[in-house]
């Protein structure tokens, strides 16, 4: 008879601690990422009680007023990007196809939402002086491409957040973008130079939770969720994400989508979806 210890131990028993001790990292993963997001979403929205308590006491010019509003916006930027990111890993954790999510898919100017997205995060970039700029040509010829909106915005969200957070001052974020005929693929290039980035670590950057040690020491705050959740949408898309780094130090991150291969494939709503606001 087998005994639980020494060499003959009964391999379910073994199986079984290791499910256990599996379990337990997961759930230390689990707690450790949400004290991560709920303190990092605490300062901007402290950001903005600030800010409106400023508006509301005293006598504030209308310049004065206005730099106020943009910072809330900005601050408000930053909360409901947390946020987002967020509602995505439970369900990203849930779902791994396309069919099993539910929202429908709509044809997308890729171009007309880079240059939102480029304009909601700006603001952040003041402090160090980082510009973003979209280059129009030849991005705003290429075809719309059939996603799920919320979706793609939200790797493009994740992307160019990191862009501006990890630019060194006075620098450039430049995206430009460019169709494909053959292929049928719209490709967006996201290049910044600030913290650098190592050759082996490009691929590493997608893994979930991984942050390197410059990010950590620059910017503590942070999950390492973010790039890990714009792979799983573009791989649901079935596109391709990569990062690059060129010969002077620049990173790139480059996201290519298929402009029409997904047509029919998500399931539609029902009407209890509908119903229950799904
Ligand atoms: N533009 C960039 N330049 C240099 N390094 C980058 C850049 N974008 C991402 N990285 C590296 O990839 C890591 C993972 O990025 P990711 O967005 O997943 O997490 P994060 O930015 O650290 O945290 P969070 O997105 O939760 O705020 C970063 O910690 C950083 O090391
Ligand atoms: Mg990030």
């Amino acid at each position: 008879m087998p005994t639980s210890t020494g060499t003959n131990a009964n391999p379910l028993v073994e199986e079984n601690r290791k499910l256990k001790e599996q379990l337990a990292l997961l759930n230390r993963e689990r707690i450790e990422y949400l004290q991560n997001v709920s303190h990092q979403l605490v300062a901007p929205l402290n950001a903005i009680k600030w800010h409106i308590e400023n508006l509301t006491h005293g006598r504030v010019s209308i310049e004065r007023g206005k730099k106020v509003l943009r910072s809330v916006y900005s601050q408000a930027t930053v909360a409901v990007h947390l946020a987002k990111n967020f509602a995505l890993m439970s369900n990203l954790e849930a779902d791994h196809t396309l069919i099993a999510l539910r929202e429908p898919l709509q044809p997308v100017n890729l171009c007309q939402l880079l240059v939102n997205l480029a304009d909601d995060f700006q603001p952040q970039g003041w402090d160090k002086e980082v510009d973003i700029s979209v280059e129009n040509q030849p991005l705003n010829t290429a075809p719309a491409v059939l996603v799920i909106k919320p979706l793609i915005s939200q790797v493009f969200s994740n992307i160019i957040e990191n862009a501006v957070k990890y630019s060194a001052p006075r620098s450039e974020i430049t995206v430009v973008g460019s169709y494909d005929s053959v292929q049928d693929t719209v490709t967006v290039h996201v290049q910044n130079d600030g913290i650098r980035l190592k050759t082996e670590e490009v691929d590493r950057v997608f893994e979930r939770g991984y942050r390197s040690q410059e990010a950590k020491s620059a910017y503590p705050a942070g999950t390492g969720f973010g790039l890990y959740i714009a792979k799983r949408i573009v791989a649901i898309h079935e596109g391709k994400i990569s990062c690059a780094v060129e010969p002077k130090g620049s990173v790139v991150f480059s996201v290519t989508l298929p402009v029409k291969a997904l047509e029919g494939k998500t399931r539609q709503r029902e009407p209890k979806d509908r119903a229950a606001g799904r």
